[in-house]
């Protein structure tokens, strides 16, 4: 989510780390920092800049300034833990002031850390990593004995004993200007490698225009990075020899990791973003959750009599799930309105109201403006928002963090099964407060942490998929069908289907057919139905039988092992089972694929389709 670069060379650092932020920027764009290590300069022997906004305000604050050293490091940043301050920016540095870190991921136990550090420390920002910071600082004053790096590279790995979350790092010591210290866990880390200098970054993207020798550290990895060599070893202290990789792509192609276009990309993103949106934010003993941002006493909580989800386009469909959820865990009447159709239709709402704004960009102006309506009139109103520091967050009294970082393709995907999950874990939270009994809070939890796993293995099916949608490719009219919370489900397929392969299509509720739309069917226009195993499984069994005798192909969403699917289509694609409040974050992934390869076998320019932006700004 937050971008890293280092370096480590013969150059001037400051030039090349201002350059890698740049490169970096798609990752994290709230606030920067960059330190250089200057051993020359007797009074601090560093020099750091920070500052909130874009790369463009922390090149304009280094302007003119003097920064020499050749060992550096700097971060691109999207808030986790604390607001958008320049406090929060990194780099940070220890009690002594000497150790300075970069830190990409969330440090779980953070507070137990700072409680077992004690009264001693100072703390300037409200970061979990600069917690981090100060305990690799306690540990290098344990161990230093042979005065050379690898005291600080142990110093770093028996602090990290101590941690539990996921960590990309960087670690620099002003008394040691010939190294840097890098470690992994669950948040990438490379290191590429050069003639007498060597880069660290949190992906080879920045490092590309130097270097496309690399190093890829591992989970549990740490490294003593010199200028003439990287030496790499376990958390445990055992060597470990890494090859160096060649890779060859080229800067557009890293950013994408690899994939051809961000919009697939962001679909294989959704394992990991989603362990990021729930991470930390629930209490499996309780059964519940507990999302701090929400701002409302539990009397006030209680005092809730309905509950309006406010959003556009996917952000809506999300929404829908979420009102299945709401209902059915809460027992509180939960309505979705589209913000543009809300904010001028003088909607009741008062103090009994809870409103959600729910947003990726969080700066859609009809989501805006309807949730200034909704503060009018008395509303409880806070927000659900992906963009850190965005104008829905900044004016809602309250919300949460979406967490699935940068979406870049214009088609909205991680972000909608995040948006899922804040609003499962929100249901959740006020369910516990009224009918939620502890098991089957529990039971809720233990099936969201399983998601993951099971969003892995639909995703390794997308070979599958892709074969399925280019034999479809050449359709011009597709029908999306689904029954219960599979409704929402075959909406976000259809509007994905059609934003980026200009394909029409239209979704219905499987009940809804016979009253006007089973008229267009024909040979030529295929259907897709989701039809895994709900309460609602045997009517939509029905409707797919009613839209096979009409001539129409048809292309099935079924639960593993259901072979009656296969009778009833053309073609079958499968989902591992989960609760029927948790299908959706699987069974959208295999329509967000189909869409996506029917999209680029059509050749269609899929991150940037026609007439769309990614973040709606007007009305
Ligand atoms: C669809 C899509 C749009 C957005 C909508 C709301 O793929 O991206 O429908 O979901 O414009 O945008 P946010 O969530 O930024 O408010």
């Amino acid at each position: 989510m937050c971008g890293i670069i280092g370096y480590i060379g013969e150059k001037q650092a400051a030039p090349i780390l201002l350059q890698g932020l740049r490169k970096l920027e798609y990752r994290g764009y709230d606030s920067a920092g960059i330190v250089v290590c200057n051993p020359a300069n007797p009074e601090t022997q560093v020099t750091r800049f920070r500052s909130v906004g874009k790369i463009d305000t922390l090149e304009n604050k280094v302007r003119g300034q003097e920064i020499v050293g050749t060992m550096g490091i700097a971060h691109t940043r999207w808030a986790t833990h604390g607001g958008v301050t320049e406090e929060n920016a990194h780099p940070h540095h220890d009690q002594s002031g000497k150790i300075f870190i970069v830190h990409n991921g969330i440090i779980e136990n953070y507070r137990e850390i700072k409680e077992v550090l004690g009264n001693g420390h100072t703390y300037v920002s409200q970061t979990d990593s600069e917690i981090l910071a100060h305990l690799i600082g306690v540990h290098y004053e344990q161990m230093k004995k042979e005065g050379s790096c690898s005291d600080l590279r142990r110093a770093v790995e028996h602090a990290l004993h101590h941690v539990r979350g996921t960590y990309g790092l960087v670690v620099m010591h002003t008394d040691y200007p010939d190294c840097l210290v890098a470690a992994r866990m669950g948040s990438p880390l490379v290191i590429g490698v050069a003639d007498g200098e060597q880069y660290i970054a949190s992906d080879p993207t920045p490092m590309l225009a130097h270097t496309k020798k690399m190093v890829f550290l591992d989970d549990g990895e740490i490294a003593e990075v010199t200028r003439d060599s990287v030496q790499t070893f376990t958390l445990l202290d055992d060597r470990v020899v890494k090859c160096v990789e060649e890779v060859e792509w080229d800067e557009a192609a890293a950013q994408k990791q690899g994939f051809p276009h961000f919009m697939i990309k962001e679909i294989f993103d959704q394992p990991v973003v989603f362990e990021d949106a729930i991470r930390g934010r629930y209490d499996l003993k309780e059964g519940t959750a507990f999302l701090g941002g929400l701002n409302m006493t539990n009397d006030e909580m209680r005092r809730v009599k309905r509950v309006i989800l406010i959003a556009c386009g996917t952000a809506s469909y999300a929404a829908l799930v979420g009102k299945y959820a709401f209902e059915r865990l809460a027992g509180i009447p939960t309505e979705v309105d589209v913000a543009s159709e809300f904010r001028y239709r003088d909607p009741i709402v008062d103090d009994t109201t809870l409103v959600f704004g729910i947003s990726q960009s969080g700066e859609t102006a009809d989501t805006i403006a309807a949730l200034r309506e909704a503060k009018r009139k008395g509303a409880f109103v806070r927000g659900i928002v992906n963009v850190v520091g965005s104008t829905i967050a900044r004016e809602t009294d309250g919300g949460t963090y979406i967490h699935a970082g940068p979406e870049l393709a214009v088609a909205s995907t991680k972000a909608y099964s995040n948006m899922i999950a804040i609003l499962l874990l929100y249901a959740l939270q006020f369910g516990r407060l009224k009918r939620v009994s502890i098991a089957t809070g529990q039971r809720l939890l233990a099936a969201l942490r399983e998601i993951p796993a099971k969003m892995r293995l639909t995703l390794e099916r997308a070979e599958e998929i892709q074969a399925v949608a280019e034999k479809y490719a050449a359709y011009k009219h597709f029908f999306f069908l689904g029954r219960g919370i599979n409704y929402p489900v075959a909406l976000e397929g259809s509007l994905k289907l059609k934003e980026i392969s200009y394909i029409h299509s239209e979704a219905y509720p499987g009940g809804e057919m016979k009253h006007g739309p089973i008229a267009l069917l024909s040979p030529d226009f295929p259907v897709f139905a989701i039809m895994t195993k709900n309460q609602l499984y045997d009517k939509m069994r029905n409707n797919i039988e009613e839209t096979k005798a009409r001539g129409a192909q048809v292309i099935l969403l079924a639960t593993d092992g259901d072979d009656h699917a296969r009778e009833l289509s053309d073609d079958v694609l499968y989902v591992p089972e989960t609760m029927e409040l948790l299908q959706p974050l699987l069974n959208t992934i295999p329509l967000q694929l189909f869409a996506y390869y029917i999209a680029a076998a059509l050749g269609r320019d899929v991150d940037r389709p026609r007439n769309l932006a990614k973040s709606v700004t007007v009305e």
